[in-house]
């Protein structure tokens, strides 16, 4: 029996109908672009995160710019950023007009921590991004005692829960979120989200989404077009109310993985002490990755190793990585692979897995 990398049509089936049904609703209103949908599902998923200001915004990558802009980051700052993460946490740096400086995370949880965080810290960092990788949650609160305001890159990890069961995304002085429909909260296109407490960085968001503007009068900033658009909030709206059973489902996959002996086989996801995650990739180790992606690939089993070169590696950010040594991020980035995950993977399925992982070994 194949098993699927990913299933992000089988979660969506029960609902399939009242998301025609709301897309058509959004073609008859006629209102695309920052009209009720999009105000109704900011209000809906700031109350969700219990967060004060929720901002749409384009997709996750403009969300990680636009909230260090808001932050005051620009040119002369350095923002620290972990390597090991897709290339679009630290991509989303340059364009401030900062220098993204890598750090390093932890070999077993694949998170930064504050001690990596401060290997890199120089009196010129202005923010840390910090990613909750693959749906686990990062040790933010460790991490912003450092002094310095923590960008919460939650792109992998909406529905996760950190310390004291505040929600992923609320955990920095600013959030991100995307919602590219892979993502645990996923549209039918691009989309995004910035989220926060605080009054004044909200304000500069939403003003930085339109063209630096208030009022389409008066442009205060150079910003950007970068907005959640109706039709997807509209879908997203739909979606919302099932997260917290998705992210349950993802954790129950990773206990029917557990239970199947997985890890008798390979290394298996640590959870960052206090976290509840909620796993948007099943992300194993093994000596032999490769040769273990091979052999479940022959056996029909969906695998994918994300992030073989690290983003410091990568020819665009090399300029900012001169002589950067990172040896958890090389060891992760050359044992990882990502198994089958999703909210609806059956015990057969994992069975299926694990029983190709055994053959393999
Ligand atoms: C950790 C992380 N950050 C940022 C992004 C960028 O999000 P988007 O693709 O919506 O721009 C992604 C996903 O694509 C991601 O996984």
């Amino acid at each position: 029996m194949p098993v699927p990398l990913f299933d992000t049509r089988t979660p969506l089936q029960p609902f399939w109908h009242e998301l025609t049904a709301k897309a058509v609703e959004v073609l008859d209103a006629g209102s695309y672009i920052l009209g009720p949908e999009v105000e109704a599902f900011e209000r809906e998923f700031a109350a969700y995160l219990e967060v004060g200001h929720a901002i749409g915004v384009a997709n996750g990558t403009d969300a990680l710019t636009i909230a260090l802009r808001a932050l005051g980051v620009g040119p002369g700052d350095e923002v620290v950023v972990p390597s090991f993460t897709f290339y679009a946490s630290a991509e989303a740096i340059p364009p401030t007009g900062a220098r993204p400086v890598f750090c390093d995370v932890d070999p077993e949880t694949a998170c930064v921590t504050a001690e990596t965080v401060r290997a890199a810290l120089t009196p010129r960092t202005k923010a840390v991004i910090v990613v909750d990788l693959f749906g686990n949650v990062a040790p933010i609160e460790e991490i912003a005692a450092l002094g310095i305001p923590v960008v919460e890159d939650a792109a992998q990890a909406a529905g996760a829960r950190g310390p004291g069961g505040r929600r992923a995304g609320t955990l920095g002085a600013v959030g991100t979120f995307s919602f590219f429909p892979s993502k645990n909260l996923g549209a039918f296109g691009d989309g995004g989200a910035v989220v926060t407490d605080d009054a004044e960085i909200a304000e500069r968001v939403r003003m930085l989404r339109f063209h630096g503007s208030r009022d389409k009068v008066s442009f205060e900033l150079v910003g950007y077009n970068s907005r959640l658009d109706e039709l997807q909030a509209a879908l997203l709206r739909v979606a919302l109310p099932h997260l917290d059973a998705w992210a349950h489902g993802r954790r129950a996959a990773a206990a029917l993985y557990e239970a199947e002996g997985l890890g008798e086989h390979v290394g298996l996801p640590v959870t960052v002490e206090g976290a509840e995650p909620a796993w948007h990739l099943y992300v194993i180790r093994d000596q032999r990755a490769d040769e273990l992606a091979a052999a479940l690939k022959a056996a029909g089993i969906g695998q994918k190793a994300y992030y073989r070169v690290p983003t410091h590696r990568q020819p665009a950010m090399a300029q900012w990585a001169p002589g950067t040594e990172l040896p958890a991020t090389e060891e992760l980035a050359r044992t990882h692979l990502a198994i089958p995950m999703s909210p609806v993977l059956s015990e057969a399925q994992a069975a299926e897995v694990v029983a190709a992982v055994r053959g393999a070994k």
